[in-house]
């Protein structure tokens, strides 16, 4: 019987550099899209694809997640006085989403460096590890469609998408042989190669299922450029020793932590809205973009 994925990760510990300078003193995770911190919508993708418990690696300057997954006194109080019962529930939800805990990043040294401060909190078990940055706008939860290939295969899972052209350049890139549809047997990774050297069209994005022999994994992995431990160097140590699987999410994949990819998500989204949807449409429509 495989492990279920009872546990995630969510590092929220980096400088967030590319969103300055909004980011100089709030986290890059509790940027909203629409009405709703970025962390939340990972936070809710993971409860929905079966997590029950949380670990949050923050930072300096990171308290205001905490606060927003803690139970707000007075503005609970607030809303049930005035009767707004609908808002009092959106607000105790979030505190109720599930057992989260957390632990700080002393220094900002890599995404390799900051999973490993989960290494307690796992103990034996897989886990998850997702990134707010990440926003995957599926019809079934991005982190579901990888635990179900973990369960398939028993081995660590990553997920890609196709990025065609120059841009493959910004990413992770996987070398992997398809072993069914959407799903792939990873041979090798780089990280951010030149166009000319990609080994595929498939990057690797912000989620992964990992088992808990990363941790000697990074304990190996050497620093790289600015003293930072990248996991994709721990993952392809781990490589030599056991399969590693990628799975193509079916979706649409927002890089909310970079400012053109925020507002892309920022629109979409709020387009989807019941809400707010039609008179932003309608606003979108009188625009003179010429
Ligand atoms: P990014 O590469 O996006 O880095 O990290 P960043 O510092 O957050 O943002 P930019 O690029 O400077 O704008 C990917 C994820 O890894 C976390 C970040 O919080 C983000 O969720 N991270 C990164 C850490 O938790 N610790 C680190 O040392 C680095």
């Amino acid at each position: 019987m495989v492990n279920k994925i009872r546990k995630a990760v969510f590092p929220a510990a980096g400088l967030g550099t590319r969103f300055l300078p909004a980011t100089k003193s709030s986290p890059k995770e509790m940027l909203p899209l629409v009405d709703k911190p970025l962390i939340q919508y990972v936070v809710e993708e993971s409860v929905a694809s079966g997590v029950e418990s949380i670990l949050i690696i923050t930072g300096r300057d990171k308290s205001a997640i905490e606060n927003h997954f803690d139970i707000s006194f007075e503005l609970e109080q607030l809303l049930k006085e005035r009767n707004k019962l609908d808002l009092f529930d959106q607000v105790r939800a979030i505190s109720d989403i599930a057992q989260i805990s957390y632990t700080r990043q002393k220094q900002a040294l890599g995404l390799g460096h900051a999973i490993y401060q989960a290494k307690d909190f796992v103990g034996s078990e897989p886990f998850a590890a997702l990134l707010a940055d990440d926003i995957v706008d599926s019809e079934i939860p991005a982190l579901q469609q990888m635990v179900e290939v973990y369960e398939r295969y028993d081995a660590p899972v990553i997920a890609t998408m196709q990025v065609d052209g120059e841009d493959i350049s910004r990413f992770g890139v996987i070398d992997a042989e398809e072993v069914e549809p959407n799903v792939f047997k990873i041979r090798d990774m780089v990280e951010k190669p030149p166009f000319a050297e990609a080994p595929s069209n498939l990057a690797i994005i912000g989620r992964y299922i990992f088992t808990p022999d990363i941790f000697e994994a990074i304990e190996q992995t050497k620093p790289g450029s600015g003293g930072e431990i990248q996991i994709t160097d721990a993952m392809r140590i781990l490589l030599q020793k056991r399969p590693f699987y990628a799975v193509k999410l079916k979706g649409t994949r927002h890089d909310a932590g970079d400012k053109l990819g925020f507002l892309i998500a920022t629109v979409e989204l709020a387009l989807k809205r019941e809400d707010l949807g039609g008179e932003f449409r309608e606003y979108l429509r009188s625009l003179d973009l010429g």
